[in-house]
């Protein structure tokens, strides 16, 4: 007997809300903002399901992370994640797991892109779905920190990894041994997040970019990120054979048959500058025109 999957999403969570709207932006929301948003077992437990879900959902085509109230989230929950499973190994095992299946396997193997969309405090293990996300966009007064430091344990779950995986080794180290908070501004600038921008503009450039990325064919985006991640932990051989084989399979997959399509736009058609944005997905418009200012031409002497 095949297994079968429901075929709507879930929608009546107790610590996150997740809606749909109607050009495809799933907006997955951390729901406990008297806690901060801080991650108990719970919470972990409903994104792992909520990832899972939307992830192989056709309705969903970009995935935004982001927090109720002033946080997007007060890290690992204290009480509930640690003191609470402390001595008790079959709980420990159960939850540590859950924060695993969405906040790495979910996030680094998806093949949709995710968001996180920034609002407010940011601490600890929440670093790990930061950092494991596709892009980040940050309130500027966002607050950051590693406070593990604070409170006696080192960054664990893997926080220390993707801390220096995705930061330079001197910024990692000194955020992680001080715990000294910073905003979103500093985190920009650090490269934590892509940019930051005015708490008023944040949902506002979160859809906008979004849309940017609504605007490929989602097969050409979910290879490139796949892409984009693996050859990270490959040498130049490796990089090379890899990067060929994805491309033959992404010929032989893409539904949309971009490439074919934008080769044809641009050297036949002359109907799209693939260096100033894509090219127009079937039966959907072209995208608005990239505000980038063309070089002008020399005039010839
Ligand atoms: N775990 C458990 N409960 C938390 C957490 C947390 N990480 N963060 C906040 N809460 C709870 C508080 O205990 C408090 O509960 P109560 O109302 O029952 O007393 C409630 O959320 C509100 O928190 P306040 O501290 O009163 O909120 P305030 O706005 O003054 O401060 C701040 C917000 C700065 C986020 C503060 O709560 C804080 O420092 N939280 C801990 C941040 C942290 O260090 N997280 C752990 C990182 S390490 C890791 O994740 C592995």
């Amino acid at each position: 007997m095949p297994v079968k999957y429901p075929k709507q999403p879930r929608k009546d969570y107790e610590c996150i809300t997740v809606e749909t709207d109607r050009e495809g932006i799933t907006w997955m929301t951390f729901n406990r903002p008297e806690k901060r948003n801080a991650m108990n077992p719970t919470l972990h437990s409903e994104m792992a399901q909520a990832m899972l879900e939307h992830e192989t959902h056709p309705e969903t085509k970009v995935i935004v992370l982001t927090g109720a109230g002033n946080s997007w989230s007060a890290g690992m929950d204290l009480k509930e994640y640690f003191r609470e499973t402390d001595g008790d190994a079959q709980a420990q095992f159960r939850s540590y797991t859950d924060n695993r299946r969405w906040s790495w396997d979910s996030l680094v193997r998806g093949r949709k892109p995710v968001i996180a969309m920034v609002n407010g405090y940011c601490f600890g293990g929440a670093f790990i779905p930061l950092c494991n996300c596709d892009l980040a966009i940050a309130a500027d007064d966002a607050i950051f920190g590693l406070s593990e430091i604070n409170w006696g344990i080192v960054p664990g779950g893997v926080v220390s990894k993707v801390l220096v995986d995705t930061l330079r080794i001197r910024d990692a180290m000194y955020y992680a041994v001080t715990g000294r908070p910073f905003n979103g501004k500093k985190a920009a600038e650090m490269g934590l997040v892509n940019f930051s921008v005015p708490a008023k503009k944040l949902r506002a450039e979160t859809v906008a970019l979004a849309r940017e990325l609504m605007s490929k064919s989602p097969m050409v985006l979910a290879y490139t990120k796949q892409a984009i991640r693996q050859v990270r932990t490959m040498d130049m051989e490796q990089a090379y054979d890899y990067l060929i084989a994805k491309i033959t399979a992404l010929e032989a997959k893409d539904p949309e048959r971009t490439r074919e399509r934008g080769m044809r736009e641009f050297l036949d058609k002359k109907s799209f500058k693939p260096g100033l944005g894509a090219v127009a997905r079937p039966g959907k418009k072209a995208t608005p025109k990239a505000a980038v200012k063309r070089v002008p031409k020399k005039k010839k002497k």
